[in-house]
């Protein structure tokens, strides 16, 4: 670590991240590509449902989003110029295979084979995500994810691309977030295909976790240079006031627990509830052992933790939100943790807890990756042109704080990836939320790097988090620069 003696006196410190350690920013395919119709691609559950009045906010959908399938060559040269080591972008299965089977859609193949070729002619190592959410839709006509054929339909389309791509080695993600496909998707129908049904969900959430199963043999056969994992939304849960530790117990193991326990211990979380949990019918001899085969590496995204309280004498109160099946236990957001304009809480101790605790479960050797973590602002161009987020700034700052304190605590965090590239399609947010380090005009199509692109592109230039004097972060951005002060 480098230190200098502060012009007040005081020491600073630009705290140094270990040597190789990759930095990068991740996007996903049906949030940018757009070409929704390009080139043989079929449509997907999210083309569907983003087109279903009343389930996008704004009626917004992805066939334009940040028209990535036709400007990849010039985004590429932007990221070269951010000076990151590494991309993660996903593979779009229905432009791969119209139907989500059958013959490969070679134009579809030529895309992701330039873009890969792009990315390593830039000296950018490609992090490729095989499921970020855009099932094809004939799939989901057959029963989607509370389908096992979808589990072996994917494994198949998992091949294919390793086949094609794989030589490029590096990271493979099987499913980005089953928990959010498996809630959101199945159990509460915010999202696509937007079913509300406890059964189908315990049934998305096997079949989800055997797809990553199923695929893990057939992508070592295919890449063996390459490494594989799988990434999960984690949240801390914490229990607020006494009594409430069992609440959390059991929401923490149906939020995380779910999907973590099966990858990494071979079995459900005793502690979820049942309905949650797959019927026995569905887990057939051996599934587990595939689900907690060996992975490369697990892929962490972090946003925000969760706080669960028991119901005061009062009854519920403004602000805090009952949690389905669990009577007199509500969710809330503590006053004093900032949030997001979307009124997620920032809370990057959270990041820190998360990292300590997942790698004291995961096997020896297994490195972690951050492989999302950011925050939507209300950000707008000045009349300069510029686009000053400094809210973006302050949250990177204190997470890769935290982020670097877990290494220090001999957590084996090998890299992290800003969520977003750019200002992208929000899922049921639709463009309203902009999460990019580039600002995205989307009736132009115009480009800004913004103020946090230049502070987190100097952050991995230098490999090192700059000094902020006490109390700059969190709260006050306005202190936070994106001048290291020694490096
Ligand atoms: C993660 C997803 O859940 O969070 C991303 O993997 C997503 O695809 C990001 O965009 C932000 O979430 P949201 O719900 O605001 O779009």
């Amino acid at each position: 670590m480098m230190t200098t003696s502060g012009t007040d006196g005081r020491e600073s410190r630009a705290r140094a991240f270990p040597e190789g350690f990759l930095w990068g920013t991740a996007t996903s395919a049906y949030q940018v590509e757009g070409g929704a119709q390009s080139d043989g691609r079929g449509p997907s559950v999210w083309d569907t449902f983003s087109h279903t009045p009343g389930k996008v906010r704004g009626g917004d959908t992805g066939d334009i989003a940040c028209d990535f399938y036709h400007r990849s060559e010039d985004d590429l040269d932007r990221l070269k110029a951010l000076g990151l080591a590494a991309f993660r972008f996903s593979v779009s299965w229905p432009r791969l295979q119209a139907e989500g089977r059958g013959a490969v859609n070679q134009r579809g193949l030529d895309f992701y084979r330039s873009l890969v070729d792009g990315l390593l002619a830039r000296a950018i190592e490609p992090t490729i995500t095989l499921y970020h959410w855009d099932l094809p839709q004939a799939l989901e006509d057959e029963g989607g994810w509370a389908k096992r054929d979808t589990a072996e339909r994917f494994a198949e389309y998992a091949e294919i691309v390793a086949e094609a791509i794989g030589d490029v080695g590096g990271m493979w993600i099987t499913v980005n977030e089953p928990q959010v496909v498996a809630h959101e998707g199945y159990r509460i129908g915010m999202h696509a295909p937007g079913h509300r049904d406890d059964a189908l969900a315990a049934a998305a959430t096997h079949h989800l976790l055997l797809a990553h199963g199923l695929a893990l043999p057939r992508l070592r056969a295919a890449m063996p240079a390459a490494r594989v994992g799988i990434t999960f939304d984690m949240h801390p849960v914490r229990a607020l006031g006494s009594g409430a530790e069992e609440a959390a117990r059991i929401t923490e193991a149906e939020q995380n627990r779910i999907f973590f326990d099966p990858v990494v211990h071979g079995r459900y979380p005793a502690a979820a509830r049942g309905n949650l949990l797959p019927p026995s019918s569905l887990v057939r001899d051996g599934d587990l052992e595939l689900v907690g085969a060996p992975i490369d590496f697990l892929g962490v995204n972090y946003y925000s933790p969760t706080f669960v309280k028991l119901v005061g004498a009062c009854g519920q109160e403004a602000g805090e939100t009952s949690i389905a099946g669990m009577p007199g236990v509500v969710a809330v957001k503590p006053e004093h943790l900032p949030r997001t304009s979307q009124g997620w809480l920032v809370d990057p101790e959270g990041l820190y807890d998360l990292l300590v605790t997942v790698a004291g479960e995961i096997p020896p050797g297994c490195p972690i990756y951050v492989t999302e973590n950011g925050c939507a602002a209300e950000d707008y161009v000045t009349p300069e042109g510029e686009v000053n987020d400094v809210e973006r700034i302050d949250y990177l700052h204190g997470h890769l704080g935290a982020a670097w304190r877990a290494i220090q605590d001999g957590v084996p965090l090998a890299g992290y990836f800003y969520w977003s590239l750019f200002d992208n399609f929000e899922w049921a947010w639709g463009y309203q939320k902009r999460f990019g380090l580039v600002f995205v005009d989307f009736p132009t199509q115009r480009r800004i790097p913004k103020r946090s692109a230049t502070f987190y592109s100097g952050v991995a230039r230098a490999n090192a988090l700059p000094y902020a004097p006490n109390g700059a972060t969190p709260g006050r951005p306005e202190r936070v620069t994106g001048e290291l002060v020694d490096a």
